[in-house]
């Protein structure tokens, strides 16, 4: 598939046209970003791990009967994907406080939620994404009430699912951020929603279960170090890495080459 023009460029991917009209290629970039762009580093390799990390939760949600953008991942950067028309809303669900949730309401870091917290912000970098409620999306017409309670339930369940898959491997899943948009279906007929975007270390909160150690992109927000690595054993934990790739709590540290499995 070859790439058209570029027709967006965001804080970490770039979206290029194809010759197909309903189809688009995202491309993952090393840019990585914090506080709404405030905090900007190159952090080499990060975008092939995302690549082929989102690659892997997509494909798996996909197989649990979410629809998905993803049409399959083209190179080490690359895939191909479903133009979708994107809800101007992030949706976060939180399992344990941390992050916003305990500077905006003073909850203690590391709660356990009773049940998953669904949040809902304004996609909107300008304005720095604020919090808003179901009423200011029905107000203002950025998604009728039928497509935020699918949305909704789409959302639990995908908690549930990647809940399930990340404590497989010793990995809490605190939080995440998702995206979705509506895309045409097979047959062209009629739009549907899609679960859109990438879900990867740097959208999620990954704590290992045992030494709470933070596996995800608050290493770069918090000047912990050792981002890359952190993107790398997950990776190797969800077994995209090869085996002999031991990032280990000895060697995290070490720059470790990436390498991938063969499809
Ligand atoms: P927060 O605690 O900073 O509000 O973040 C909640 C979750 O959403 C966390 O997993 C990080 C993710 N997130 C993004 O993916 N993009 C963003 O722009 C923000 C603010 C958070
Ligand atoms: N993605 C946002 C930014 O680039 C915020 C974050 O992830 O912390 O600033």
């Amino acid at each position: 598939m070859n790439k058209g023009s570029k027709l967006y460029e965001g804080k970490a991917k770039i979206i290029y046209e194809t010759k197909d009209k309903n189809l688009l290629i995202q491309h993952f970039k090393d840019d990585a970003t914090a506080f709404n762009n405030l905090k900007k580093a190159k952090v080499e390799g990060k975008g092939v791990l995302n690549n082929r990390i989102s690659e892997y939760i997509l494909t798996n949600l996909s197989q649990c009967g979410i629809k998905t953008h993803l049409v399959k991942r083209l190179n080490m950067r690359e895939q191909l994907i479903r133009k979708a028309e994107i809800f101007p809303v992030e949706f976060i669900v939180r399992n344990i406080a941390t992050g916003s949730l305990t500077k905006r309401l003073g909850i203690p870091e590391g709660t356990v939620l009773e049940k998953p917290l669904l949040e809902y912000c304004y996609k909107n970098d300008q304005l720095k994404d604020p919090l808003i409620s179901k009423e200011h999306i029905f107000s203002f017409g950025w998604a009728d009430e039928k497509e935020i309670k699918l949305i909704d339930k789409l959302t639990l369940r995908i908690n549930d699912i990647l809940t399930g898959m990340f404590r497989a491997i010793d990995i809490k899943l605190v939080d995440f951020k998702i995206e979705y948009g509506k895309a045409w279906n097979k047959d062209a007929e009629k739009k549907e929603i899609v679960l859109a975007d990438e879900i990867s270390p740097d959208t999620c909160r990954l704590w290992d279960v045992k030494t709470e150690k933070k596996l995800d992109k608050d290493r770069f927000r918090k000047d912990l170090g050792n981002i890359i690595q952190a993107y790398q054993e997950v990776a190797r934990r969800l077994r995209i890495m090869p085996e002999e790739t031991n990032i280990s709590e000895v060697n995290f540290g070490k720059t470790i080459p990436i390498k991938f499995k063969k499809k």
